[in-house]
């Protein structure tokens, strides 16, 4: 390592150390590759976390966000600039259910704004506290704030927090069982789902699962709040990733792609809640940001195409055929799940623990990989991603994954 790389990396004591980065100082990205502060080349399969839908360096975001910062980059939501109204206008047209939009910065942030607004929502109704009660499900991941980390079903992020705040009860992942259990005595306001769920291992709603999770809470008049934070935005093919399990929601939440990797996060709300908060009730200084807008038209615009679509499902098939031939030669995982290109490779018992070791390798080896907790190896790449580079990367992965075994 060259001793500006070691200066840089130095800085990162100033950093509370709540994150553990790789030691290399990415500096550049195009479509899905990066360089680095030595000048080596990677192959992006993890564009951010899920983030950069149209890899690095985009043209067609760059011009938008060049364009808009030489116009306006900040009013606050107390005037109106046009950015952020023709972004809500154009997000409506394309969830097909909602008809008010919250925009936000982050996926904490909109899924704050769901869990406030299922809250109002029942107050609304006449509900008391004891009644206003969230389902979530083991495994999920809703972000760190302390609600959504509350929601959060992972007792490892809620460790040393507590006092938590109340209201929230979960579930195992897929289990109608206890899910009916849950909603039995007609306390519970919402459920709250990923149809994906990413950092829990990357593993999907069974077939049908949100659709009695739907009839449920049409049951027992509560809201179907769908996180789609990490699966959403053209990750699982459609658009959305409900679509694939033919759901209707109540409440959807949006980030990481939706601005391409700028930060951004959007709350869409359907007929039942539209009406639920008024003036005064929530708001943010940033969020709405004309920048922010400006970009995520463009990425919502491009995510949404019929070619990103086709695109997905051929490169998921090349990666999962990629992912087979692997595990044939190797013998290392026990299932390839997800959808679209959002993929977890689950390790076989005998490597159980060791995804983080395979990052090491992947690396080594020119590769960016993520995992999911320890036992999964999270393919996330981005959705642009052509012929050469899922092939690339998988000889990258392969040739890490032989020196992993020896
Ligand atoms: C499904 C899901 N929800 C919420 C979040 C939180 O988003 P953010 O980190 O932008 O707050 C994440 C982040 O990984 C996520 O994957």
């Amino acid at each position: 390592m060259t001793d500006a790389t070691d200066e840089i990396l130095s800085l990162a004591d100033h950093y509370l150390p709540v994150y553990r980065p790789r030691r290399l100082v990415l500096e550049r990205g195009q479509g899905a590759r990066l360089w680095d502060s030595e000048g080596r080349e990677y192959v992006d399969f993890a564009a951010g976390i899920a983030v950069c839908g149209l890899g690095h360096n985009d043209p067609d975001l760059v011009a938008a966000l060049t364009d808009q910062a030489c116009r306006l980059w900040h009013t606050s939501n107390v005037f109106y600039s046009e950015p952020p109204l023709r972004l809500a206008e154009e997000l409506l047209r394309a969830s097909r259910f909602a008809v008010r939009v919250f925009l936000c910065n982050s996926g904490a942030e909109a899924n704050e704004a769901a869990i406030k607004l299922v809250r109002k929502w029942a107050t609304a109704q006449g509900r008391g506290p004891e009644r206003r009660v969230i389902v979530s499900f083991r495994g999920s991941f809703h972000g760190r704030t302390l609600a959504a980390v509350t929601a959060t079903a992972q007792p490892k992020y809620h460790a040393g927090y507590e006092p938590l705040p109340g209201g929230f009860r979960y579930v195992d992942f897929n289990d109608v069982a206890q899910l009916e259990t849950a909603m039995a005595s007609g306390d519970v306001a919402a459920v709250l789902v990923e149809p994906v769920q990413g950092e829990g291992g990357v593993m999907p709603a069974a077939p049908g699962f949100l659709q009695t999770v739907r009839a449920l809470c049409d049951r027992h008049d509560a809201l179907l709040v769908l996180d789609e934070i990490q699966c959403g935005m053209g990750r699982t093919g459609p658009l959305f990733a409900h679509w694939q399990d033919a759901v209707v929601p109540d409440i959807v939440t949006l980030a990481k792609a939706l601005g391409g990797g700028f930060p951004i996060g959007a709350l869409l709300a359907g007929p039942k809640v539209a009406e639920a908060m008024q003036f005064g009730d929530h708001g943010t200084t940033f969020g709405g940001n004309p920048l922010a807008a400006a970009v995520a038209r463009v990425a919502l615009r491009k995510l949404a195409s019929a070619e990103i679509e086709a695109n997905v499902a051929s490169q998921s098939a090349a990666l999962r055929a990629g992912l087979a031939a692997l595990d044939e030669e190797l013998q290392l995982f026990s299932e390839v799940r997800g959808r679209g290109l959002m993929l977890g490779a689950a390790l076989a018992p005998a490597y159980a623990g060791r995804a983080g070791a395979i990052l090491d390798h992947a690396a080594a080896h020119g590769l960016l990989l993520l995992q999911a907790g320890p036992d999964v190896l999270r393919f996330v790449p981005p959705l642009n991603i052509d012929d050469a580079e899922v092939a690339d990367g998988l000889a990258r992965l392969g040739a890490a994954l032989r020196a992993f075994v020896r």
